[in-house]
């Protein structure tokens, strides 16, 4: 039996992705079909387009960073309704309630076989939840399914020249996203800091693909060769 914990970028489930509707049949079909095997899996949810719309349109009468954050965690729990709903019609045994804390969704997660929630507190973003949530179950992984194919060494989008990687040390992660801080709500890095370093104290093996492909997804749960990063202890 296999427990994974997914992060599943916010703009996966929104407008950004074209076929958005088989890609989220997709999902469930991959999550039926990794049930019927005994996996346990955990599904953290972000905020995409509603969690950037929202603080955007509040920040300029929000000075406490804290406050937009709370905004951005609607947003994450809108789109983990959205997915739950999904797999509770598709008769998949995932939980009843979206949890609220780790140790909510770590004894949820002892009986039922999927537990989908988003964030948690002010502070970090969905990653650093899926990390911690990973940690405390025990999970074999977490994987962080978002809209780049890899972790490169510098900003795809601004330099065409970026070296992508297969597998990287927790060390070299930390080195390649930075600093620790989550100083602004709503910005996102390809894995969020403070996620990492939990990770990285705590040896937890990170898979980093793009989740618009589910079969990805499917091939990182399922384990062996994936495409995307691994990242793990040096
Ligand atoms: P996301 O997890 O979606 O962050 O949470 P992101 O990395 O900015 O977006 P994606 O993954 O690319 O879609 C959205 C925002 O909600 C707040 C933060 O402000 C975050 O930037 N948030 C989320 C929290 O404060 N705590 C949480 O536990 C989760």
């Amino acid at each position: 039996m296999t427990t994974v914990i997914v992060a599943l970028g916010g703009s996966l489930l929104r407008p950004e992705i074209e076929e958005r509707h088989s890609w989220l049949e997709e999902l469930v079909s991959v999550i039926r079909d990794r049930v019927s095997m005994n996996d346990r899996i955990g599904i953290v949810v972000g905020g995409g387009a509603p969690a950037r719309e929202g603080i955007e349109l509040a920040r300029p009468m929000i000075s406490d960073e804290s406050h937009l954050d709370k905004i951005g965690i609607a947003a994450t729990r809108l789109n983990a309704t959205i997915l739950r709903e999904s797999l509770s019609d598709s008769g998949i045994p995932v939980s009843g309630t979206i949890p609220k804390s780790i140790d909510e969704a770590v004894l949820l997660l002892e009986t039922r076989q999927v537990v989908v929630m988003g964030g948690t507190n002010p502070g970090h973003t969905t990653d650093a939840v899926a990390i911690r949530f990973a940690i405390s179950s025990g999970a074999d992984k977490c994987i962080i399914a978002t809209n780049v194919p890899k972790v490169f060494d510098s900003d795809p989008k601004s330099n065409p020249d970026a070296i992508p990687y297969d597998s990287l040390t927790h060390d070299q992660l930390l080195q390649i996203i930075g600093s620790s801080e989550h100083t602004r709500a709503g910005t996102s890095q390809v894995v969020d800091p403070v996620g990492a370093i939990d990770a990285s104290e705590s040896g937890l093996t990170l898979n980093i693909l793009d989740g618009r492909n589910v079969n990805l997804i499917r091939e990182a749960i399922v384990g062996g060769d994936f495409q995307g990063t691994e990242v793990r202890g040096g």
